[in-house]
């Protein structure tokens, strides 16, 4: 990046809660503002505050509003300061998030990035209370701006590129608030989306995460039709592509062509995380699950034969609506016959606008302090699993894919190794985007440490 142009772009601050489409959303916002605007760490030094909201669990919306409240300060001193909202809140919600919070400048939906730069000139020209949540196509409106330019001053490329291969959700899981924030599933052209992951693979990236809701129901809004094994297959051959990932498959929608790809294609990570929300049929029906607990240990039986190193992680949720003993015990029961690698756990949440609000009464909810007691007892459980997955590594050597500097300690660098566990790494002093072999040395529940064996880089298709 020119000096000259840092000097004369103006400060952006942005905030991310929740999942990694949020990411892919900021990113957007981003590369759209590079222009005139370079992304800061501090809001202090920003002109422009853009937070982009999460409202999948109510604690991730608190924490966005009580982030605008600190907010409050900084725009007293500097009353220029434009402070937009983004993200599935903001969908949501729209105007009513000026009223209850009257610094904010403009509100934009998760369908209206594009209009990002003109909501911000207006506010920068005195516009109050812009608020864009119309649902409207952003994929066909622009898409190359969104994109990062080759030659350009790219603000967050990195590493792992973030794709996004659909938008929206058809399931209608009875917990979950995504389908009227994000609307309908629609996805995205094969060939965008291959263009994208390629343009991200020339300017530096080495791995592409794919993200959707339900990844592995893409394509059946194509016509023609494109599965999601071909798209896999289409992305496998960009050149200087040597990871490919994704987030989230639906255990509805696995079919066996997908799991046989594990065995297939080399850039495919040994890593799949599928959210198994309850291992209780009766709770997996009333979340409105489509699959059973046989089905998915079924899944999970096929997918470590044709990948017998398979890191399996999920999602999962306890004290949904009227969850026994006896069912949260069936959920611990699966976690302990898959070993998944890690997990992501949650007390269930009530939201506004899904079935699960609407169907269970006051009296069907589990005890708060009870739910918090399963959530600890399952996160201990997991805690254990993964200390003793990661202590198997030890000893090993690894492939690692250096992605930066360690957050806490800066002098170390790390990366991730296929499985996805975060690895850091010490001896030599590797480059990100580097793939490195690396000793494996320490583990915890959190993570392995290595050192570094052999600091060249390992050139072509990945043994
Ligand atoms: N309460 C608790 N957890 C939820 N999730 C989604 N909705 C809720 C809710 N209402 C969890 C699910 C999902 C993850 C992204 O968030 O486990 O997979």
């Amino acid at each position: 990046m020119h000096q000259e142009s840092e000097e004369a772009r103006s400060g952006l601050f942005v905030k991310t809660f929740g999942c990694q489409m949020n990411e892919y959303d900021s990113e957007k916002v981003a590369t759209l503002l590079s222009s005139d605007f370079r992304t800061v760490e501090d809001p202090k030094d920003a002109e422009v505050v853009f937070i982009n909201t999460c409202s999948v669990r109510q604690k991730g919306e608190q924490k966005a509003f009580s982030l605008l409240g600190t907010l409050k300060d900084l725009k007293r001193s500097n009353p220029a300061l434009v402070i937009g909202v983004g993200g599935c809140v903001a969908q949501q919600e729209g105007e009513a998030i000026i009223q209850r919070n009257p610094d904010v400048d403009f509100v934009v939906g998760t369908h209206n990035l594009s209009l990002v730069p003109s909501l911000v000139r207006g506010a920068r020209s005195g516009l109050r209370r812009q608020v864009a949540v119309d649902y409207r196509d952003e994929w066909e409106d622009l898409p190359d701006a969104f994109l990062p330019q080759e030659g350009g001053d790219n603000p967050l490329y990195s590493v792992r590129a973030l794709v996004s291969i659909q938008r929206g959700c058809n399931k209608r899981c009875s917990f979950c608030v995504v389908p009227t924030t994000r609307g309908p599933e629609v996805s995205r052209l094969s060939e965008e989306i291959v263009r994208e992951a390629a343009l991200k693979v020339r300017l530096g990236a080495k791995e592409v995460v794919l993200l959707g809701q339900t990844v592995n129901s893409y394509g059946r809004d194509l016509s023609p039709r494109v599965s999601f094994d071909a798209l896999l297959r289409k992305l496998s051959e960009i050149e200087g592509l040597k990871r490919i990932r994704f987030t989230s498959p639906h255990p509805a929608d696995v079919k066996p062509g997908f799991i046989k790809l594990y065995g297939e294609m080399p850039q495919l990570c040994r890593h799949i995380h599928l959210p198994l929300q309850s291992g209780s049929d009766r709770i997996l029906k009333l979340m409105n699950r489509n699959y059973r607990k046989q089905r998915f240990l079924e899944i999970v039986d096929q997918l470590k034969t044709a990948c017998p190193d398979i890191a399996l992680t999920s999602d999962i949720i306890v004290g949904f609506p009227t969850e026994t003993r006896a069912d949260f015990e069936e959920t611990l029961d699966v976690m302990k016959q898959v070993e998944f690698a890690s997990s992501f756990s949650f007390k269930y949440s009530v939201r506004p606008n899904t079935t699960a609000k609407e169907d269970f009464s006051e009296a069907d909810l589990v005890d708060d302090a009870e739910a918090g007691m399963r959530l600890q007892e399952l996160q201990a459980i997991q805690s254990n699993l993964s200390e003793r997955i990661n202590r198997a590594k030890v000893g090993k050597t690894l492939e690692v894919l250096v992605e930066g500097r360690n957050k806490k300690l800066s002098s170390l660098m790390r990366g991730r190794i296929p499985e996805n566990t975060l690895t850091e790494l010490q001896g030599g002093s590797p480059e990100p985007g580097e793939l490195v072999l690396a000793r494996i040395d320490r583990a915890s529940p959190h993570g392995l440490k290595g050192t570094i064996v052999s600091s060249e880089a390992i050139d072509g298709p990945r043994k």
